[in-house]
């Protein structure tokens, strides 16, 4: 029977090799094998222990998955974000860590008002609304997003953590909302599908081959369909002085702050948090 270790150091070389997932840093093969042997195993694994087969089995059956593509996140069913440990699976977009650094510009413009409105469109599994949902109790915190999928994760995230602040519509960006929060909202973010459709064949086979299409493009050739209507709709629902705040590649800041600006925001900026893979676009109205 082979020890974890051997295991894992097996597993790092088969993920080494494919050509299917991506290789961003050193080490990352490992982490990925950790993770997997971690969810099989339901716990830390000592590097000297032996596998019993039924698990060294399903290690291997996972792992294959792995190495044909498929993030980690969809093979254990669970992502960390903000701290808070979050259900993902197909059908939904996983959160990435970059997006932490909107959840936490929301919290800070948040903060101060005794019973903070927040709008999450597009929200997927629900990590920024959750994020402020756990950070500020009193805060109400609405979640939209087009796809069910999503919105039953979310919903059962924020049931998991107890999160009652937290609320999850299923609709199409500020259609699901009560109309009672039109002009009440302090802060909206959006995190949006924001790829043009020539720029799709660019997109990593781990992203494109996995994730929803409907979370990665608006299926408009430049990608700012969505976004657009969400700058326009946007002064409707947020109470004067209220902020939006907007996910983007670093690539289209620029771009999607020219849009804010015409649309009459003040104080538009372009904010980089700890992993520079995203910018965020806050401006007020
Ligand atoms: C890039 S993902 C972001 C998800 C989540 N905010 C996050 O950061 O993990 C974009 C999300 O937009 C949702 N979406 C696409 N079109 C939408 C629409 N018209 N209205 C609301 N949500 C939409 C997708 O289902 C997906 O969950």
């Amino acid at each position: 029977m082979p020890t974890a270790e051997e295991v894992l150091r097996d597993a790092e070389r088969t993920l080494k090799a494919s050509r299917a997932v991506e290789h961003p840093h050193a080490g990352k093969e490992r982490i990925d094998a950790e993770q997997i042997l971690e969810h099989v195993l339901g716990r830390e694994p000592d590097p000297d222990e032996t596998l019993d087969p039924s698990a060294a089995r399903r290690f291997g059956r996972l792992l294959a998955r792995r190495a044909a593509g498929e993030p980690p996140a969809y093979i254990t069913g669970r992502e960390e974000f903000h701290g808070l440990w979050l259900d993902v699976g197909r059908g939904a977009f996983i959160p990435r860590q970059s997006s932490e650094w909107m959840a936490d510009q929301a919290i800070r413009r948040l903060r101060a008002r005794s019973r903070p409105v927040h709008v999450d469109l597009a929200t997927g599994v629900g990590p920024v609304a959750l994020a402020v949902a756990s950070a500020l109790p009193r805060a109400r915190v609405f979640g939209t997003d087009l796809f069910a999928r999503p919105v039953t994760l979310a919903r059962r995230n924020a049931e998991r953590l107890r999160l009652r602040n937290a609320r999850f519509v299923r609709g199409d960006l500020f259609a699901p909302l009560p109309r009672a929060l039109q002009g009440m909202v302090d802060v909206i973010t959006v995190h949006p599908p924001y790829i043009g459709t020539r720029e799709l064949r660019t997109i990593p086979h781990e992203i494109l081959g996995f994730e929803p299409r409907g979370s990665l493009t608006d299926g408009s050739p430049e990608g700012m369909g969505l976004l657009s209507r969400v700058v326009a709709e946007a002064p409707g629902w947020l109470r004067p002085g209220g902020w939006l705040l907007v996910e983007v590649s670093p690539d289209r800041s620029k771009q999607v702050a020219g849009v804010i600006r015409r649309a009459g925001f003040r104080d538009v900026r372009s904010t980089k948090g700890p992993v520079p893979v995203s910018r965020v676009l806050t401006g007020r109205i």
